[in-house]
């Protein structure tokens, strides 16, 4: 098995900088159309062998050196009970929304072999079939809670923040039920075979700082640490990705994951400067020493020589951290070239070759 993606999570030696994609799996690959014009989303991802099918598309189509399995962070919400549809205008629709007291009695908090069987018999038909590690993943509670408070994707977020700020005991007990959630779908995964994790805080940039550190934070650090003493020596990576989170990276470093996901509205080299001051007194084992991404996925459309450029500078932009696996800065776009997914890969391979 290809294990440069594992080492370089570990901070050790490659010969090569690894990278994947993040949306990997998706619309602008006609194979992945295909097989969705046949089933709605929600059915592919229930189904483990169309499941299995798109996962390793772009790992045969554009040679990237991981998988990730095929899912939604919203699947496991379903079992906790609440109404699901992806419509095709809207995006993600949860009915009925988290808002009172009873709404959060009502919730279960989840056992995944048992709610979502699916999830794990997909992860057994691939680490059969791949040549390359599997990354399982989950949303992070404050993500969850957002579309959960919402009922979908929101604007302003402004019946996430008034249950924050208005009823901060009951935001506090959605948010325990979740995070026990998170853990129990993310250590089933790990039980199942997935090769490492990534904890997916999508919306985290929409909190400042300080209620980032109140709000978000301490649940993604619980799941961490019950994470690491769940599972035995051989540690699963976790790589934690709060998006649009480059203002409050001094937080998100607290997270105790081993790889920080960053989106492109920073430079690589301001993040390794960031991520290494004051090791000393965050201590080792807080502090993350490997980077994952941050190439605008928007550089997609432009020309080969552009790409290899950007690729080139956050390759040199990384250079200070102990790991870097290549990533675009947020998922991959619909309307992307396959071609250019394809150069971007190459870039990373050539350039990165030592
Ligand atoms: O990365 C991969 O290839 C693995 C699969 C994956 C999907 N969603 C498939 C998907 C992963 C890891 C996700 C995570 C996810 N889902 C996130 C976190 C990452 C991020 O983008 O910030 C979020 C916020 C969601 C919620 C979600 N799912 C939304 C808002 C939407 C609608 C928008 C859209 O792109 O269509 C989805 C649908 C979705 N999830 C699709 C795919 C391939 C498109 C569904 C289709 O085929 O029509």
């Amino acid at each position: 098995m290809n294990d440069t993606f594992l080492k370089a999570c570990r901070g050790q030696k490659t010969d090569y900088t690894p990278v994947w994609l993040m949306r990997q799996a998706g619309r602008y690959l006609p194979e992945y159309q295909k097989v969705r014009s046949k089933v709605d989303f929600l059915t592919l991802c229930k189904t483990p062998e169309l499941a299995a099918e798109v996962t390793i598309q772009p790992v045969d189509i554009l040679k990237v050196d991981v998988a990730i399995l095929f899912s939604d962070i919203l699947v496991p919400i379903e079992p906790m009970g609440m109404k699901l549809e992806f419509s095709e205008s809207k995006g993600p629709i949860l009915y009925d929304p988290i808002r009172n007291d009873i709404d959060v009695s009502r919730l279960r908090k989840i056992k995944a072999e048992d709610d979502v069987p699916f999830v794990m018999e997909t992860i057994k038909i691939l680490v059969k079939k791949l040549n390359v590690p599997l990354i399982g993943f989950s949303g992070a509670p404050f993500t969850l809670a957002t579309y959960m408070i919402e009922g979908g994707s929101s604007k302003n977020f402004v019946n996430t923040k008034k249950m924050m700020f208005q009823a901060p005991e009951l935001y506090t007990r959605l948010m325990e039920k979740i995070t026990d959630t998170v853990i129990n779908y993310l250590q089933a995964q790990i039980d199942a075979g997935v090769h490492a994790v990534q904890i997916f805080d999508s919306w985290a940039g929409i909190l400042s700082p300080t209620d980032f550190e109140i709000y978000a934070l301490p649940y993604v650090q619980k799941i961490i640490s019950s994470l690491r003493t769940q599972t035995s020596e051989s540690q699963t990576p976790i790589i934690y990705f709060a998006f649009n989170g480059s203002a409050m990276l001094k937080s998100v470093k607290q997270s105790g994951a081993d790889v920080l996901g960053i989106d492109w509205r920073i430079d690589m080299a301001d993040v390794v400067k960031i991520l290494f001051e004051e090791r000393g007194n965050m201590g080792e084992t807080k502090s993350p020493l490997c980077v994952q991404g941050n190439l605008d996925p928007c550089t997609l459309f432009g020309t080969k020589d552009l790409i290899y450029e950007r690729v080139a500078k956050i390759l040199q932009g990384a250079k200070g951290a102990k790991g870097h696996i290549f990533n675009l800065g947020h998922g991959i776009l619909p309307e992307t070239p396959v071609e250019n997914a394809i150069a971007m890969v190459e870039a990373v391979h050539e350039l990165s070759s030592r």
